[in-house]
């Protein structure tokens, strides 16, 4: 069996964790390949609404295996916290999940150094969330990182206190006065025993070799799902650096981060809103400053599930998603948000950019800290997108352009953040 992937083509928040729970059914397990609580991955069903952070959004599904892979960093404070979350509503995770070895651990100090980090940018800063995941990044690379399976280990106290003492030095050298350097209303000793005490509990979790238990799971024709955080736009390598996030957000990260080989990817879902939304600093191409920027945020409740931040809001980017298309090969297309803009008179959807009196649709490497000017295509919104849960006229020639401007078929349309909301198109 192969590794289908449902992964963000934009800047994060197109809807995946809604997707991933509708699409659960198909699968056996699910899992988790880069990232960490950065991400906020909202489920609603049957009146209730769940915003996960590190937990795989199968989870919902009783029966799917849920993996943390290897290529997502854990804060064992956070993931306790969305664990006993769950319980109060009547879920217990534990059982089907599972956490890999060679995760790497958020330390507090971690969110410390971020938090240091973006205060010095200033201006320059990326808009993390500061939940730690830069610095967290930084330290695997470094090969100076602490791992899941190093808390079951010989020595984890020293090699904390070792990593802790280190990143202390380094706030301290930039005259910062580490009990203070923190996100939140938490000092960094409050945060750190609360981060030991949930470490207790979180060795409890099934700690397994993950990299064997999902190649073992596919020789024995199971179907794995894997699970993208963020959006292409903030890939590592191919989003708009430095105002990215710090991992391979892209299908080639499910390989590094899940221990399976590319022969072994299957479907590659690529989801969008049928517009475009960005949280934190950096370039956004087709961002609108306007009334109708304003309605996108207030109809699409465009507020950051893990930040509460606002989002920005903007036009559909047909030039951005065509390139993350490309890098991702993406086999299928989902368009998310659509009944966010019924009733509007009119839309328009970004088909390139002028630079230097020419119309290009490629992102040159300049588009990664400057804004390109767009050109833009209008056409006739949509009243309802999916009255009787048929696609309207309108939204239907909406649908038909972009997917021959993409050169993929859509196949789902989502109109509304229920995990029923969603219609299927034949391809
Ligand atoms: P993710 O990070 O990609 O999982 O997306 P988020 O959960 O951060 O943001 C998506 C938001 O849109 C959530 O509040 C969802 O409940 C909501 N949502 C998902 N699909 C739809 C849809 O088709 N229509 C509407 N109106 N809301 C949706
Ligand atoms: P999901 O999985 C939207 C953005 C941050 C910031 C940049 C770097 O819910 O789609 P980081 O904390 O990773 O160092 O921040 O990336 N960002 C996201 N934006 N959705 C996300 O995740 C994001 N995760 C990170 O706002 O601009
Ligand atoms: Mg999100």
């Amino acid at each position: 069996m192969k590794v289908d992937v449902l992964l963000g083509l934009q800047w994060g928040d197109e809807g995946k964790g809604k997707i991933v729970d509708v699409l659960t059914p198909q699968y056996d397990m699910v899992a988790r390949f880069q990232g960490g609580p950065n991400a906020g991955h909202t489920i609603e069903f049957d009146g209730r609404k769940y915003v996960l952070h590190n937990i795989p959004s199968g989870v919902f599904n009783t029966g799917c295996i849920n993996i943390i892979g290897n290529g997502v960093i854990i804060d064992p404070y956070i993931l306790m916290g969305e664990i006993a979350g769950l319980r109060q509503s009547g879920i217990d995770v534990t059982r089907n999940l599972f956490v890999s070895k060679k995760a790497h651990l958020i330390l507090p100090t971690h969110r410390a150094l971020d938090f240091m980090n973006e205060q010095m940018a200033g201006k320059g800063r990326i808009g993390s969330t500061l939940k730690g995941i830069g610095p967290t990044y930084t330290d695997k690379i470094a090969r100076k990182g602490l791992r899941v399976g190093d808390i079951i280990g010989p020595g984890f106290k020293e090699k904390y206190e070792a990593l802790k003492q280190a990143h202390l030095t380094q706030i301290r050298a930039f005259g910062f006065d580490p009990e203070t350097t923190m996100p939140g209303d938490k000092s960094l000793s409050d945060y750190e025993a609360m981060w030991l005490g949930a470490i207790e509990q979180f060795k409890e979790l099934n700690f397994v070799d993950s990299e064997y238990f999902i190649n073992e799971q596919l020789a024995e024709g199971k179907k794995v799902l894997a699970e993208g955080a963020q959006g292409s736009m903030l890939d590592i390598d191919f989003g708009n650096y430095p105002f990215v996030t710090s991992s391979s957000v892209v299908s080639a990260g499910v390989c590094s981060g899940l221990g399976v080989s590319p022969s072994k990817i299957g479907r590659v879902y690529g989801i969008f809103k049928a517009y475009c939304t960005r949280v934190g600093e950096g370039p956004f191409y087709t961002e609108l400053f306007d009334e109708v920027g304003d309605m996108l945020c207030q109809n699409g409740h465009e507020f950051g599930a893990t930040t509460g931040r606002r989002r920005r809001c903007g036009w559909l980017d047909l030039a951005a998603l065509k390139y993350c298309i490309m890098i991702n090969g993406v086999t299928d297309l989902m368009m998310m948000k659509s009944d966010v803009m019924d009733g509007m008179p009119s839309v328009k959807v970004g088909i390139g950019y002028r630079v230097n009196g020419k119309v290009i649709e490629n992102l040159p490497f300049e588009a990664c800290t400057e804004n390109l000017e767009p050109v833009y295509r209008e056409f006739k919104g949509w009243k309802h997108s999916c009255a009787d849960g048929k696609i309207t006229e309108e939204l239907e020639e909406y649908i038909r352009f972009v997917e021959s401007y993409l050169g993929v078929p859509i196949t789902c349309v989502s109109v509304g953040p229920d995990r029923t909301a969603v219609i299927y198109r034949n391809k």
